[in-house]
């Protein structure tokens, strides 16, 4: 691990905003790539409650702050401040990235550069036939990007009202209905999970891989426990899986980018520094 410089008059400061945002491993991850890049500048978290959050990314802005990563449930009023937001945010109407630039304020959410990523790090192919469960907010950036990589996506969720208000969104989406789901499994080449079931708190997923073909690959967005249940039941019927916690490393490396101008390594120290405070189970 390498050592940072003294925090001094010139250091300056760059960090997270959410509400809570006490339970983000960012801070971590940035302040390692910061330190490794000799950059004179520290990553910290900043909770906003909701109500001010307008106003106060618009002080932190005026406080010369190089930007912010903006998580849940800021991910949207963060897209109204902007002076400027990247095609795919405006798209996923979602920002989780600011850059504060001589007065303005850019927006970009790198989520789905995050989750695609992620799947060329596991050897799976973003480009195949995908079945999307969930119609919330992790959904959105990872439709776009796999819309974006040429897949034919197809979306299902619990609530089907959702999943025909999620496909009205993106032209060129299909839905399934939610039970019938399992069962046209055959057919896809990539399953994603971007539902909150099986995140640490939540009930596992209920869903069965049965009808899956041999070379499905799947991938869950959630993160928090690492190998959720979801994974272990795909590991046992021997497919390739994509756990979560890449797409978090892989997202932060891209703010990272658009903050400082280089992209920084997701080697394995890294991965180990984020696994480490991350339950496996
Ligand atoms: P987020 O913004 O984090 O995605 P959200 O908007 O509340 O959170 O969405 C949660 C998603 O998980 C929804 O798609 C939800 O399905 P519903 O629209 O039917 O509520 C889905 N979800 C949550 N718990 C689930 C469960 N036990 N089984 C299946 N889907 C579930």
């Amino acid at each position: 691990m390498v050592s940072r410089a003294p925090i001094t008059a010139t250091t300056r400061i760059v960090g997270v905003t959410g509400w809570p945002v006490a339970h983000s491993r960012s801070p971590l991850l940035h302040n390692l790539w910061l330190a490794r890049h000799g950059i004179d500048a520290l990553y910290a978290a900043f909770p906003i409650e909701p109500g001010n959050v307008s106003q106060t990314i618009r002080g932190l802005a005026a406080a010369g702050l190089v930007g912010l990563n903006v998580t849940v449930p800021h991910k949207l009023e963060a897209l109204t401040v902007c002076d400027k937001v990247s095609e795919f945010a405006h798209r996923i109407r979602s920002v989780n990235t600011l850059r504060f630039d001589s007065g303005a304020i850019l927006g970009d959410n790198t989520d789905g550069f995050g989750f695609i990523a992620n799947l060329r790090a596991h050897g799976a192919n973003p480009s195949g036939p995908a079945l999307v469960l969930g119609a919330g907010g992790a959904s959105r950036a990872i439709v776009a990007a796999l819309q974006d990589q040429g897949a034919a996506v197809t979306i299902t969720n619990r609530t089907r009202a959702r999943a025909d208000a999620l496909a009205a969104e993106f032209p060129g989406t299909t839905v399934v209905a939610w039970s019938d789901a399992p069962v046209e499994l055959s057919r896809f080449a990539l399953l994603v999970n971007t539902t909150s079931a099986g995140m640490h708190g939540h009930p596992p997923l209920d869903f069965s891989l049965a009808a899956a073909a041999e070379d499905l690959a799947v991938a869950d967005a959630v993160y928090v426990p690492r190998e959720t249940m979801l994974l272990r039941q795909a590991a046992a019927q021997n497919l390739r899986i994509i756990p979560g916690l890449g797409m978090l490393l892989h997202q932060a490396a891209r703010s990272f980018a658009f903050w400082f101008g280089v992209e920084p390594d997701v080697d394995q120290e890294v991965q180990d520094l984020i696994a480490r405070d991350i339950p496996l189970r």
